[in-house]
Order: C-alpha cells, then sequence, then structure tokens
C-alpha cells in the first residue's frame, strides 16, 4: 500500500509535510486548487496567512492538532477553505482543505433572504399600525378620515398578503423545480385564458394586447398551473411597466431549433411599448425583490417576486428566459421551450 495511492483517493485536498515545513506529497486535488506543481515546495510560501501559518507551525512544534479558515483567490473569485493541521507521529504534518465557498455563499444568501422578507413585510405593517392609531386618536370620529385611511389600510393588508402568497408560491416552485412537467399543455390557450382573465386590469390601463398567433396551437410538456401563473406576471408586468394606452404584442412562434436549448422549441414574446430597462439592471431583474423602481413598485401592488418565480417555473419546464429592452422603445420577455415530440 502506498502513501500517494491513499492521498489520492481522498477527494479534498491533501498535503504532507515535513518538520521543515516542506511538501513531501501532494495529492491532485492539492495541485489543482494551488494550480501548481507542489513537490518539495516550502507550506510558507504557499499559504502565507497568519492564522494557518500558527496552525502548521503548531502541528510541527508542538505536535498539536489544529484548524483556520484560509482564502485563496481564484479565477472565480475567492474561495473559503477551512485547513486542518494534523501531526504525524514521525514527524511532520498532515493537512487538507474543506472547501466552504458554497455552505457560506449559500448561508449568506438565506440571512439576506431572511432580511429582504422582513424589511418587506414591515413596510406595510408599520403603515397599518400608523393608521390604527390615527384612527384611535385624532382622526376619532372624523368619517371622512375614517373611510380614507381604510382605504390605505386596505390597500397595505393586500400587499402583506400578495407578499405571503408570492413566498409561497416560491417555494412550491422551488420545491418541484426537478420533477420534470409531463402534461400536454397547448401555450396559445394557456396565453389565451391569462389575457382573459387580465381585461379588466387592461380596460383600466386602456392597454390593448395584439395577439395574432393565438388562433394556432403550440403544445408542450407542461404544467398548467405554473405556466399560467408565469404569463400572468409576464402580461401583468407589461401593463404596469408598459403604460396607458399602449399595445402589448404577443408572439408565439415554433423554432426548428433553438441553439441553447438544442432541440426543437416554441417561443413565447410579450412584448411592450414602455420605458424600457436599463442595461445594468437585465441580469438582476430576476433576483428576489429586485426592483427598478422600487417606489413605482410599490405604487402598483407589486412584490418584486414575481420575476423570481418566473426563472424557476422556467427552468422547471427546462426551457429559458431571455429579456431584451430598449429605452424609449420597450422591453421584450422571451421564454423558450422545448417543444413536445
Ligand atoms: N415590462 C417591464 N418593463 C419595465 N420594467 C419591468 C418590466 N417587467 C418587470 N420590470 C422591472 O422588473 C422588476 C421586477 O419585476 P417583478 O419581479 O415582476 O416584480 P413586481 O412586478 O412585483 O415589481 C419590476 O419592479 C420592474 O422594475
Ligand atoms: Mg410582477
Amino acid at each position: 500500500m502506498t502513501l500517494e495511492a491513499v492521498l489520492e483517493g481522498i477527494p479534498m485536498p491533501v498535503l504532507l509535510i515535513g518538520d521543515d515545513s516542506r511538501i513531501r506529497l501532494a495529492n491532485s486535488a492539492a495541485s489543482e486548487m494551488f494550480n501548481r506543481d507542489l513537490g518539495g515546495a516550502s507550506v510558507v510560501s504557499l499559504v502565507r496567512q497568519a492564522p494557518v501559518l500558527a496552525v502548521i507551525d503548531a502541528s510541527l512544534t508542538a505536535a498539536q492538532a489544529g484548524q483556520a479558515r484560509f482564502l485563496l483567490s481564484g479565477l472565480s473569485g475567492e474561495n473559503t477553505y477551512i485547513c486542518r493541521a494534523n501531526p504525524l507521529p514521525d514527524g511532520g504534518a498532515m493537512l487538507s482543505f474543506e472547501d466552504q465557498t458554497q455552505q457560506e455563499d449559500s448561508e449568506i444568501m438565506r440571512r439576506d433572504f431572511v432580511a429582504n422578507i422582513s424589511h418587506e413585510l414591515r413596510t406595510p405593517l408599520t403603515s397599518l399600525i400608523g393608521f390604527i392609531e390615527t384612527l384611535r386618536g385624532p382622526a376619532r370620529g372624523d368619517v371622512d378620515a375614517h373611510d380614507r385611511f381604510l382605504t390605505i389600510m386596505d390597500r397595505e393588508a393586500q400587499r402583506m398578503n400578495r407578499m405571503v402568497s408570492d413566498l409561497l408560491s416560491l417555494s412550491r416552485v422551488e420545491v418541484d423545480e426537478r420533477i420534470r412537467p409531463r402534461d400536454q399543455v397547448d401555450l396559445a390557450a394557456v396565453l389565451r385564458s391569462v389575457v382573459a382573465t387580465l381585461e379588466g386590469k387592461l380596460s383600466d390601463a386602456s392597454v390593448t394586447v395584439s395577439a395574432d398567433a393565438l388562433r394556432d396551437s403550440f403544445p408542450i410538456l407542461g404544467d398548467r398551473d405554473q405556466l399560467t401563473q408565469l404569463f400572468l406576471n409576464l402580461i401583468e408586468n407589461a401593463i404596469k411597466y408598459g403604460g396607458t394606452g399602449k399595445t402589448i404584442h404577443i408572439g408565439v412562434e415554433n423554432l426548428d431549433r433553438d441553439l441553447a436549448l438544442r432541440q426543437p422549441a416554441v417561443r413565447v414574446d410579450i412584448r411592450d411599448e414602455g420605458e424600457g430597462i436599463d442595461a445594468i439592471h437585465l441580469p438582476r431583474l430576476t433576483e428576489r425583490f429586485y426592483r427598478v423602481d422600487d417606489h413605482r413598485s410599490r405604487d402598483q401592488g407589486g412584490t418584486g417576486l414575481g420575476l423570481a418565480i418566473a426563472k424557476h417555473i422556467v427552468s422547471r419546464h427546462r426551457g429559458r428566459l431571455k429579456i431584451t429592452s430598449e429605452q424609449g422603445i420597450g422591453s421584450c420577455f422571451s421564454v423558450f421551450f422545448p417543444r413536445a415530440q
């Protein structure tokens, strides 16, 4: 049994160093991590971070085991490792590096998400509490004020309600993202029913829909409820941000081959004639709670979660979402689905 083979069998980067701090053996995971040939190098030149050097020193001079955080910049940014040093019985030490980057990233994302939710819910809640106080105090007996305040309170409560529903949808969509939808669904039929559902909002905003393509049928394997939710949000956004009196263009077409999906696809375009979205916002638009204009989205009763939900629904359908926009001309949200074979 050779030591080299044993080290190779360990998936995490491992180094054996002598009591002169020089590297005696390194597995290929370690050479990959440091991106160089390690034989004979001094570990001090490799690591150079005081906490890690202290732990290594303690293992070599006092035969003490220990661990420290180790940061390494690579091509894809900075990675965080836990470096463990274990003294060996005949002198020297074994160092191992456990990659913590993903864990730390997802921990940060979780914390941010919780902080965002709390903030989003607190705003309407603060306003509700304020109005309740006013109704009990200064506005007691003022019937006009009652009506006005109750209208606002209703709006804020509805917004919290929508926020909670959207959060629930988001977590549901995330849960079944890996389960591929199996039903034959006609995209044109889904879009027709979404447009019919939005009739009221369309006429309130004097927005017309142009959708000649919906006369044909475009079958895909899908989840009808989720597809409805996806297009409801995209068309609602086009109404909200497209502007009063404008037109929303809905296009659907079969593609013999989509380059990114690498198979026959159906493309759905929801295009508006709004102000457009600055290019710097486009890559972040599908992040949870990301809005180009906070006030505008809130005034319209938006939760900032619609596109995050949309992205998950599209990826559950093994499709892709492409957003293009031209300032002053409008935005186009295109969804590509693999075509049902
Ligand atoms: N058609 C559109 N035109 C311009 N901006 C848009 C459009 N659709 C979405 N956006 C921007 O993307 C943001 C996120 O959209 P979404 O997740 O649906 O949240 P919400 O509609 O609740 O604000 C919106 O706040 C808006 O700034
Ligand atoms: Mg929306």
